[in-house]
């Protein structure tokens, strides 16, 4: 299993620290129900909560792995059309667990697998770039949204559609996969009319919790990641999180240490660093999934909070150079997570070739060594400066821990909203923006949004500053 260490977020370690096993026992009660309540309901209709049953879901894996195979042979590239939780899951899981630079691999090298595209922005100069150098027959297109009106999807999907049919006539329907709901949203209409290929996304599961449903699987079979093993590594972390003692639980363990430094300690900001290459993209997702879920105006009673945990993406060693000279001598609002891996798939050697003093110790190390070195120098360096840090260490990066470590993560996401209080599965915050969006672009039923804007473009537009 993946492992959390605490030892250097704990007060006896670290000046200003909290008392972590003190606080174990503080909150035993309280993480004991939140975790029972949380499986209690996960199979009850409207909690947001069926994202926990996606590593039971037998079904979807099956019609996921026959519908790869089916078209394994058929394409060179696939293009996924997404955005947010939509593409974040996939775009993380990809770069972590294909051959690095995949894309620029042979056939061969890629095992006959096709190569991968997320289209996750809209873009006029990158998408012109990307749609002019596909070739499009050889190309099939995954457009996922639960909603199935997303602006910028939809507006990539109109372009693309368009230029597939242009280019391959009436079989463009064979080059195309949708991932929507069930039943709403017209994503799910023209699928139905044009008679596309589809993949449903289950009721109660947002795009952020979505990477364990078709939203994420499909694009991970296409290009070969035994999702078999990463659904192995989901189930057997949610037995594990299903212990209700936080001393045998992670994800508790570490929603607490968060809840807690940023109530006790006015740390709430969450840094993610990842010391690997690979796993680059694991804090993108993190970021929408920490952000999106626990940055709330009001609490489950109705009273305005505004809460939220800052999370900040960062890749270790490159950080190195950038944020830690922040975190050691800045402000006393960070608790940062690194994520270890203990055993690289490859050693890379570092060769004798120079006599130096100020190099020749690195002849006969390997990249391993310095980058573990890099590792516990930085844990080392904010230790001296006071400032907390947690690891979660990785016995190597596979589908199976990659499922583990997404899992906990999404099940420490909602313990951190239990404990706040606040409903970690809605978005609210976000539909004002949207609906602004459709009234500048015209989209009939919101005049009221358009009239809103005209107002306050009006009341700044004679605002005098002086
Ligand atoms: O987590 C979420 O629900 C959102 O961030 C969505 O993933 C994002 O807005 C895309 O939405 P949709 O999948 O409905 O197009």
């Amino acid at each position: 299993m993946i492992k959390l260490n605490y030892k250097f977020a704990d007060n006896a370690v670290i000046n200003n620290g909290i008392e972590i096993e003190r606080e174990f026992d503080n909150y035993k009660t309280k993480i004991a129900e939140i975790i029972q309540d949380l499986n209690q309901r996960k199979d009850k209709p409207e909690q947001g909560l069926q994202w926990m049953n996606l590593g039971y879901s037998e079904e979807t894996v099956w019609y996921v792995k026959e519908y790869a195979s089916l078209v394994k042979d058929r394409f060179e590239n696939i293009l996924v059309l997404g955005i947010g939780g939509s593409a974040l899951g996939g775009i993380a899981v990809t770069e972590a667990l294909l051959k690095p630079y995949w894309n620029f691999l042979t056939k061969e090298q890629r095992n006959g697998y096709p190569r991968i595209f997320f289209l996750d922005n809209i873009d006029p100069d990158s998408m012109s770039a990307l749609f002019d150098n596909l070739d499009w027959e050889k190309t099939l297109v995954n457009v996922i949204t639960k909603s199935g009106d997303t602006t910028e999807i939809m507006a990539q999907f109109m372009i693309v559609k368009d230029r597939l049919e242009k280019e391959l006539g009436d079989n463009y329907r064979r080059n195309i996969v949708a991932t929507t709901d069930k039943n709403v949203g017209v994503l799910r209409q023209i699928a139905e009319q044009e008679g596309y290929k589809t993949f449903v996304i289950p009721d109660d599961v947002v795009g952020r919790y979505s990477v364990f449903s078709a939203v994420g699987l499909l694009p991970l079979a296409l290009v070969g990641i035994d999702i078999d093993e990463m659904v192995n590594g989901i189930k057997d972390m949610d037995l594990a999180l299903k212990n209700t003692d936080i001393r045998n639980n992670v994800a508790a363990q570490n929603a607490l240490i968060h809840y807690l430094y940023d109530r006790q300690k006015g740390r709430n900001i969450t840094i993610l660093m990842p010391y690997s290459s690979r796993l680059k993209y694991i804090p993108d997702w993190f970021t929408q999934l920490w952000a999106e879920s626990l940055g709330k105006e009001l609490d489950l009673s109705g009273n305005k909070v505004n809460f939220g945990l800052t999370p900040v993406k960062a890749a270790g060693a490159t950080d190195q150079h950038s944020l830690i000279q922040l975190c050691n001598e800045g402000p006393d609002d960070k608790l940062i997570t690194f994520i270890r891996v203990e055993n690289f798939d490859k050693t890379l050697e570092i060769p004798h070739i120079f006599e130096y003093t100020g190099v020749g110790y690195l002849g006969g190390k390997s990249i391993n060594n310095l980058l573990n070195a890099e590792a516990e120098a930085t844990k080392v360096t904010l230790n001296d400066h006071d400032k907390p840090t947690l690891t979660i260490t990785m016995p190597e990066i596979t589908p199976y821990y990659i499922g583990q470590l997404l899992y906990m993560f999404e099940v420490q996401t909602a313990i951190t909203g239990a404990l706040y209080n606040i409903n970690p599965f809605n978005q609210p915050g976000i539909e004002q923006a949207k609906d602004y969006t459709y009234a500048l672009m015209g989209r009939a039923g919101y005049e009221g949004s358009a009239e809103a804007l005209k107002t306050t473009f009006d009341k700044i537009s004679k605002t005098v500053i002086s």
